[in-house]
């Protein structure tokens, strides 16, 4: 294992998924070093989901490793967890019918030793790292804005604050790196106000942010380097500056065609798909996965 200080926490290198004839996402590479906040951003399909699956275990990439803190990853999520990256949701998957509290616990449970038998006997030792969970659970309710409703059932909460719900459930595993993929989405201008601060507090804590967010506004506000996907490439990278003044972007994001562009048909499939699906829906089944068959991984990976 190579760890350094100055090490990046994420290395994905060359990552390609395939489904079929399709290639969703093509030699991707993409590191984040320790204290950043990475934007990901480029039109619906251009495959920033598949990539955080790919990230995360979810997918088996095609091609390419995923590296964290320069260790390569096995693709199982609930490894990827352990190691130290945890995510959120396009689509919130909250436990609907636990607490608040309950589903920050759940998140928790990657770090717990306590096993199955100290957990059935209820020992002393299972009785103070439930007592620590909890303390911890409660601490990241607070930090998240939610101590209040720790009690009330998630699927009570209104979606801005489901929204926050699964940020405070990843950070149950003490990640190193937070994967948020579109953490505002639906949010009012408030809200996406307090995810921002929100966001920086988390990096300020010393766990670096990979986002993927359609709001032009809070990405550009937040990271320290954006890198654009267009149709499963990665066309330009840089500081929010650089990619702002970046003609293909604008091209890529107007569908005025450029030199190089891959096709927008797709794109716009997706797009239509995407504005018929209702979203909030809490603890249900997902476009992101069960629809792919890979909702089962899902849960016991977060
Ligand atoms: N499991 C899958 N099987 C087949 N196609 C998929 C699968 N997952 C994603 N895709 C396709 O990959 C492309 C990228 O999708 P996605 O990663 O969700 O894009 P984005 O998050 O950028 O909107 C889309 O064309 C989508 O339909
Ligand atoms: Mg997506």
């Amino acid at each position: 294992m190579t760890t350094t200080t100055t090490s990046p926490v994420l290395t994905a290198t060359g990552v390609t998924m395939r489904f079929g004839g399709l290639t969703a996402v093509q030699a991707v590479d993409l590191d984040v070093h320790p204290g950043e906040i990475v934007g990901l951003i480029g039109p619906n399909g251009a495959g920033k989901t598949t990539f955080f699956n790919c990230l995360t275990g979810l997918y088996v990439p095609t091609e390419g490793s995923v590296a964290y803190r320069g260790t390569v990853l096995p693709p199982k999520p609930h490894l990827v967890t352990q190691a130290g990256i945890a995510r959120t949701f396009q689509n919130i998957r909250l436990f609907a019918n636990m607490t608040v509290l309950e589903n920050v616990l759940v998140g928790r449970h990657t770090r717990t030793k306590e096993g199955l038998w100290s957990a059935l006997l209820r020992g002393p030792g299972f009785k103070r790292a439930e007592a620590a969970s909890k303390a911890r659970a409660m601490e990241l309710l607070e930090f998240t804005g939610l101590a209040d409703k720790a009690d009330h059932l998630s699927r009570n909460l209104p979606y801005g604050e489901q929204r926050k719900l699964e940020i405070a459930r990843a950070l149950a595993s003490d990640p190193g790196l937070l994967l948020l993929d579109e953490p505002t989405a639906g949010m009012n201008p408030q809200e996406t106000r307090a995810t921002e601060e929100l966001v920086f507090a988390i990096r300020d804590l010393g766990t670096a942010v990979l986002v993927i967010e359609h709001d032009m506004r809070f990405i550009f506000n937040l990271c320290d380097r954006v890198a654009v996907l267009v149709q499963g490439q990665k066309l330009v990278e840089g500081t929010s500056e650089v990619v702002q003044s970046d003609e293909r972007v604008i091209a890529a994001y107007l569908g005025t065609p450029f030199e190089g562009a891959p096709g927008a048909e797709e794109a716009a499939e997706v797009e239509a798909a995407e504005a018929g699906a209702t979203p909030g829906a809490t603890g249900g089944a997902t476009q992101d996965g069960a629809q792919r068959g890979t909702t089962a991984r899902t849960e016991d990976g977060q």
